[in-house]
């Protein structure tokens, strides 16, 4: 989407549809008054019939009539002043653009105010754009829009950093929304090594055979199921300073439960299952562009989990890179199992702080719905540090606790660990209290279980059904704070 700032007046301005905010019970001012007055008031006029009341996410049309060059107006709900935040004001211009999309506005503008900053306009813009119908052969619901105009205050830095962000957000969406006999481990792999050599980060990508010798025992025990070659591919980024952020992706690139075999509803839905992953290589692309002062170290584990003839049966013992044993009673708890080994490795590798992110457990949607997603962690300031990230990127993350107690959900009578807790309570504190046993007490880390965010099964006004790229702009917030 090419991005233009101006910053004439309203009725100057030449779109296909101006995009204006309002908050719920608010008449214009200012600005905005001025420029209903230029079209025959047909702003105040659409809130004194009541037609227009600025409840979120609604949106309304006015026709100008040819008194501005701009043939339309979307006036879109603001909702409560109270309630605005960031999340909403990317949500607010999200939902005016797919409106935009379905009347086939090839050109949009957006009014920014004193309450719409350009990132937020430009993220909520290009998030909204995106069309899910990768492998339609013709487009349906109109097509995407081409040119976004901010009017307003904004500056060439910050337009080109949130269109990067934005960007690489749907580029990760289109990952996770191809099937999984595209986005096998092997091309998931071949993306990694395509943003190496684009912006020159290491690149280590590890079969499994080599995994094997090199005793990725929990990895390659899931791997064994599927025919398809599985990887674990790390990336890095030396961009200098004392910290070594490791980021960590679950990429389980189709996850038919294994020999713990899923139910057959919905279970195409689960080549969802790398979204993690996903997160984390569209996370280094924004690194490659924006090249921050921080050192980055990416590992990701890709691979199916198959009921093939060689697949890991519950009851198998696996043991993991750290040297720890798990008793394998579930093939379906297969993430955090792959994800240990790529915990222990990060940690080799010289992570200072880590943060993981998988789509680990059904019972986070039980928790929280698809509003928030799950963060769990060791210490407390890291937590929070990543929570604010996320606020300032319009994301939302709850923080679920680990008590001491919770060691008990992981007890194994063979092992040193079972990969499921004996009963169904506490799925998503029992997940991470099992990766929270791959890594050192010392180093601050957080898992973040998007199992419910990453991928939506109703659009909403501001987005479509399907993948989100959640987890991706929060990564970018934090390297601000690290
Ligand atoms: N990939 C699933 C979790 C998931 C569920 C992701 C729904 C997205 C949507 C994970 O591997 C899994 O199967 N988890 C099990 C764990 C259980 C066996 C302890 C689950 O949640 O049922
Ligand atoms: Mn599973
Ligand atoms: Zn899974």
């Amino acid at each position: 989407m090419k991005i233009i700032a101006v910053s004439e007046k309203l009725e100057k301005v030449i779109a296909e549809a101006i995009i204006i905010p309002l908050f719920q019970g608010e008449n214009p001012l200012g600005e905005v008054e001025k420029f209903s007055k230029l079209i025959s008031g047909s702003i105040d006029e659409a809130i004194k019939l009541g037609d227009f009341k600025g409840k979120l996410y609604e949106v309304t049309s006015i026709y100008t009539h040819g008194k501005v060059p701009s043939a339309r107006v979307f006036l879109v709900g603001a909702g409560k002043k109270t309630d605005f935040d960031s999340r909403v004001a990317r949500n607010v211009i999200g939902a005016a653009v797919r409106r935009g999309i379905k009347l086939g506005a090839k050109k949009t503008a957006v009014y920014l105010g004193n309450r719409i900053k350009a990132e937020e306009a430009i993220e909520g813009a290009v998030l909204a754009n995106y069309d899910p119908g990768i492998h339609k052969t013709k487009k349906e619901n109109g097509s995407e829009i081409e040119e976004l105009t901010l009017i307003g205050r904004s500056d060439n830095k910050t337009i080109k950093r949130a269109s990067v962000i934005a960007e690489a957000t749907n580029w990760v969406r289109n990952m996770i929304n191809e099937p999984g006999n595209v986005m096998s481990p092997k091309e998931m792999a071949a993306q990694a090594k395509k943003l190496a050599d684009e912006y020159k980060f290491d690149l280590e990508v590890i079969g499994e055979k080599d995994a094997t010798t090199r005793g990725f025992g929990a990895f390659t025990g899931i791997a064994k199921g599927s025919d398809e070659p599985s990887y674990i591919v790390c990336l890095k980024y030396k961009g200098g300073g004392k910290e070594t952020l490791g980021v960590v992706g679950k990429g389980v690139t189709f996850d038919s439960g294994g020999i713990s075999l899923k139910r057959a509803e919905k279970m195409h839905e689960m080549k969802m299952d790398m979204a993690g992953a996903a997160a984390c290589l569209g996370f280094m692309k924004v690194v490659g562009e924006l090249r921050p002062k921080i050192n980055v170290i990416m590992v990701t584990p890709f691979t199916e989990n198959l009921p093939g003839g060689h697949a890991l049966k519950p009851g198998d013992v696996l043991t993991s890179l750290s040297g720890k044993t798990i008793e394998i009673l579930s093939t379906d708890a297969e993430g955090r199992v792959v994800l240990a080994d790529a915990l222990t490795y990060v940690q080799k590798l010289g992570a200072t702080k880590i943060i993981d992110l998988a789509t680990l457990t059904g019972a986070v949607e039980i928790a929280l719905g698809s509003e928030a997603a799950a963060i769990l962690g060791n210490k407390e300031t890291f937590i929070k540090q990543i929570q604010e990230a996320a606020s300032r990127a319009g994301e939302r993350l709850w923080q679920l606790p680990i008590y001491p107690e919770h060691k008990e959900l992981i007890k194994n009578e063979i092992a040193d660990l079972a990969n499921i807790p004996p009963s169904r309570g506490a799925g998503v504190i029992a997940g991470a209290v099992f990766l929270q046993e791959f890594v050192d007490d010392k180093i601050p880390w957080a898992h973040l279980d998007i199992a419910a965010t990453a991928w939506l099964e109703a659009e909403t006004p501001y987005l479509a059904k399907g993948p989100t790229g959640f987890g991706l702009r929060t990564l970018v917030k934090l390297i601000e704070a690290v």
